[in-house]
């Protein structure tokens, strides 16, 4: 059986990703490897944790021996690596736990997945290092276009009403790199190490560098659960600065779908930008995001739009991205199949009808689940 790692498979995006493989895929075997940091839940894979072909392991990526180990009693062939600390925040308060992770735990992942590989009789035949990074690499974009035009990109998804662009300029392949953060400093070393073992030691390998992602089973410090939550027990709603930011919205299941076309279609060595294709301001979006809940809440639509408070903004706060991703619906026939009202009404319905995974990480009861499944080890 071939078995893939998939490192933080228990956070947001790699739940998704562990479900979709899993499901799609039951002769391979997926290995889960999480720390379980705060970020880290299983209650996301409940439905899936029991199949023949899924191993969780508890670990963490900076730790070699471990990641050796693992890799060799599966015989692990290819990686799909997720396990980072993803909030910007978190990353100004705290930037040491970013380098650890995101730069020191990739290097750990590849040195080791190097020691497995090279000691093999195929060597890197038929293996794969695939490296999930972010658009914030790219730094930001002007908002040239403050009330927004018609965007030049179209996709079948693309015809709702809003459907604008900001500016001239959009992220490409070829972008420079120009982090301004601390984590998104740590993301760009992270993706200059992966492309290091591919230009040093022939490790075939792959980047893709998305926008943001939003969906079911997002930690709430992140903008749309965390409003969501808010609207729900009318609670202020903090918007950064004057919520001009302008940001590049995919739905979650999207990012998985093209995460497997690339795995097993992508070219090594390559980069491939994925986006939604889909721009919005942060003020627009919170503003539709209180009509959608406020609907589904059976409120009057609108009636909490006065929940909106502006706050001191993020420190370096990125103004605009916009994903350029041509090259991944041209070379592997990708794009986005929902339309952002679509899935903005998809998520807040998620949310809604799963106050229970709301309360459960709001209280950190979920913290305990690993124990009641797994025992104390
Ligand atoms: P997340 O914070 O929800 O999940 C991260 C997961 O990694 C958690 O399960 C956590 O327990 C695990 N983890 C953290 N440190 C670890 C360590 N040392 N060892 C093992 N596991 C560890 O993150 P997410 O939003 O799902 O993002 C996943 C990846 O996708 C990240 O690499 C992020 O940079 C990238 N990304 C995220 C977005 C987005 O919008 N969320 C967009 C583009 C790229
Ligand atoms: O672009 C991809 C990135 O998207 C990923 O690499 C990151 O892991 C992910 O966290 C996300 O980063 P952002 O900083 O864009 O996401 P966040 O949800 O934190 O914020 C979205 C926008 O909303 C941003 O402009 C800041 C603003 N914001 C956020 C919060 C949490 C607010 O105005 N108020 C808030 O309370």
């Amino acid at each position: 059986m071939k078995s893939i790692l998939i490192t933080g498979g228990a956070g947001f995006i790699g739940s998704h990703v562990v479900r979709l493989f899993v499901t799609k895929y039951p002769d391979c075997r997926i290995v889960n490897l999480d720390k379980l940091t705060y970020a880290g839940n299983l209650e996301n894979l409940r439905d899936v944790e029991q199949r023949p072909n899924y191993t969780f392991v508890r670990g963490d990526i900076c730790d070699f021996e471990t990641v050796v180990s693992l890799m060799r009693r599966h015989e692990v062939e290819g990686i799909i690596h997720l396990a980072a600390e993803s909030h910007v925040d978190r990353s100004i308060r705290d930037p040491f736990t970013f380098a650890r992770t995101n730069v020191l735990g990739t290097l750990t992942l590849l040195e080791a997945a190097r020691r497995c590989w090279e000691e093999r009789p195929e060597g890197y035949a038929g293996k794969l290092f695939y490296h999930i990074s972010t658009d914030e690499v790219y730094g930001a974009l002007e908002l040239t276009r403050p009330e927004g035009v018609a965007s030049p990109f179209t996709t079948t998804a693309s015809s709702a009403e809003h459907h604008l662009a900001y500016g001239e300029e959009f992220f490409e392949e070829t972008t420079r790199y120009a982090p301004h953060s601390p984590y998104s400093a740590s993301k760009a070393s992270s993706d200059h190490f992966v492309r290091a073992y591919h230009d040093t030691y022939g490790m075939p390998t792959l980047v893709t560098n998305c926008s943001n992602n939003y969906g079911p089973c997002q930690f709430p410090e992140k903008l749309i659960p965390l409003f969501i939550n808010n609207i729900r027990h009318r609670r202020p709603l903090p918007v950064y600065g004057r919520g001009e930011n302008v940001r590049d919205w995919l739905y979650v299941e999207d990012h998985a779908r093209a995460i497997d076309r690339i795995f097993h279609h992508g070219r090594v060595a390559e980069t491939y930008n994925i986006g939604g294709f889909n721009e919005w301001k942060n003020i627009d979006l919170i503003r539709l995001l209180v009509r959608t809940t406020d609907r589904l809440l059976g409120r009057r639509e609108g009636e909490d739009l006065d929940l909106i408070t502006f706050v001191e903004d993020r420190k370096g706060h990125d103004l605009r991205y916009a994903i350029d991703s041509r090259k991944l619906q041209r070379e592997l026939g990708w794009e986005p199949s929902l339309q952002f009202e679509e899935g903005i009404e998809r998520t807040v319905r998620w949310y809604l009808d799963n106050q229970a995974w709301m309360d459960r990480v709001t209280s950190g009861a979920y913290r305990t689940y690993y124990e009641e499944m797994y025992g104390s080890r």
